[in-house]
């Protein structure tokens, strides 16, 4: 298939200001989360992103009635039924996942295709299916489906082997509307699970303790509808840091939680960055003037360093003076953006899970191929401060998560041209 492709043409230092969108990774689970509802709900200031879409097309599979107006997405699932949702949906995206605890909470009964997702590293469901269980579901896998079906829903007391993002949101939804307590223990503490409770809660669930590491769900006979904005996407952001930093340019960065990007913001500060808060703490000042120093860093569940931010910062390590080690401690085969980087001259030997970077003062302009979405941002990153062009295949991939970042970053000064269909490939990689 004939794909889009980016050309960036490296060496211009960004400089202006950036508006960050709203979080993808709230919004998705959000989106799963209207299913409980037969009311209808409004998300707004929704950016266009490819996840969006297809989250939007499972949606509408099992009955939901789904439009976008404006910015505003309109979810209605008065009319939902909880019908077997097919690989060629759930194989698209991986949060698709999402729908079972929606499903198995509002109709005691969910059945779909095992979910599909990035490209790194294997991501099982077993503590999502552990924690239906304890609810009281019944779990079958079979023939590529996993079916959940319970005769009732009770709370239940709930530890979770780890703090897996997506089996915290799930076990939420399927508790909403379960009867009794269910307390969810080593939860994880990402914004974007305060988001969802604040959304629950907004439909009148009764969920209290997200952002810490135990949350407790009462369950409630039934939910509303609701509107609802969720929080600005803290990777969008870090993303935007790093862009600042590794073309030495001076981005005010705006719709910001700070906070979010505490993690990230103490590593670029270490590595002489310099990141301020602006008045009214919703936008940062970063700049950057010489090359970066090398650091070590170490991906962890929320506060920790992010994973969704890994490949960034490798690019950014990857200009560093001095030599970074880079642990990936969340995901087991995320490092495929480094034969990428590579191509660009980047040095950089993995072993098993961890990364070692030593810096080049400068990456040259090559064809590289994106195979996942916080990949393919790195690259791009990359690709702005390379010597002469760099091509990006796997565009689509960078549109699953980020809204117009081509565009973004062309209103910073940057050169950067979409090619709609070119079957590129072959030719240039083998010379
Ligand atoms: C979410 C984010 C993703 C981010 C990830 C980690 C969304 C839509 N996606 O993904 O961008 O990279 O958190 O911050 O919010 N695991 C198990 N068993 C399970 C579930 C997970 O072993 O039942 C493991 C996974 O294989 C992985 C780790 O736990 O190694 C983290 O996964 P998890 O936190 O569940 O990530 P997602 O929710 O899929």
């Amino acid at each position: 298939m004939v794909m889009a492709t980016l050309e960036i043409a490296g060496g211009a230092r960004l400089k202006g200001e950036i508006e960050v969108s709203g979080a993808k990774n709230s919004i998705l689970p959000i989106m799963a989360a209207s299913l409980l509802s037969p009311e209808p709900c409004c998300l707004q200031e929704i950016p266009q992103l490819t996840d969006v879409r297809m989250m939007q097309e499972v949606l509408q599979f099992v009955g939901a009635k789904v439009s976008l107006s404006g910015r505003n997405l309109w979810l209605d699932g008065a009319e939902v039924v909880p019908q077997e949702v097919p690989p060629s949906l759930m194989r698209r995206l991986r949060a698709s996942n999402l729908v079972m605890g929606s499903l198995l909470g509002r109709f005691r009964q969910v059945r779909v295709a095992y979910p599909g997702g990035c490209a790194i590293g294997s991501r099982p469901m077993d503590l999502h299916l552990k924690g239906f269980l304890a609810l009281g579901a019944e779990i079958r896998e079979d023939h590529g489906f996993i079916e959940a079906r319970a005769a009732r829903l009770r709370g239940a007391d709930i530890h979770l082997d780890f703090p897996s993002v997506g089996a915290t949101e799930n076990i939420m939804m399927a508790a909403v509307l379960a009867e009794g307590v269910t307390t969810i223990r080593n939860a994880a503490k990402e914004p974007e699970i305060v988001d969802l409770q604040n959304f629950l809660n907004r439909l009148g669930a009764r969920v209290k303790g997200a952002g810490s590491d135990v949350i407790r769900v009462h369950g409630v006979p039934r939910l509303r509808g609701g509107e609802y904005q969720v929080i600005p996407d803290r990777i969008e952001a870090g993303t935007h840091l790093v862009a600042a930093a590794i073309t030495r340019g001076r981005v005010v960065v705006k719709n910001v939680i700070p906070e979010h990007l505490e993690a990230l913001i103490a590593k670029l500060r270490e590595a002489g960055v310099r990141v301020e808060t602006l008045g009214g703490r919703s936008a940062l000042l970063v700049e950057a003037e010489g090359r970066v120093r090398g650091v070590d860093c170490k991906t962890l569940p929320y506060p920790g360093f992010p994973t969704d931010m890994q490949p960034q910062m490798m690019a950014l390590l990857a200009t560093a003076e001095g030599t970074s080690v880079i642990t990936e401690s969340i995901f087991e085969s995320r490092f495929k953006h480094v034969d990428e980087l590579r191509r660009m001259g980047a040095q950089i030997k993995v072993e098993g899970r961890v990364a070692v970077v030593n810096g080049v003062p400068r990456l040259s302009g090559a064809l590289v191929e994106a195979t996942d979405l916080r990949a393919a941002a790195a690259l791009v990153l990359a690709g702005l401060v390379a010597e002469n062009t760099t091509v990006l295949e796997g565009v689509e991939h960078l549109d699953r998560g980020y809204e117009c970042l081509d565009l973004k970053y062309e209103a910073l000064g940057a050169q950067i041209r979409r090619e709609a269909a070119r079957k590129a490939a072959g030719s240039m990689r083998g010379t």
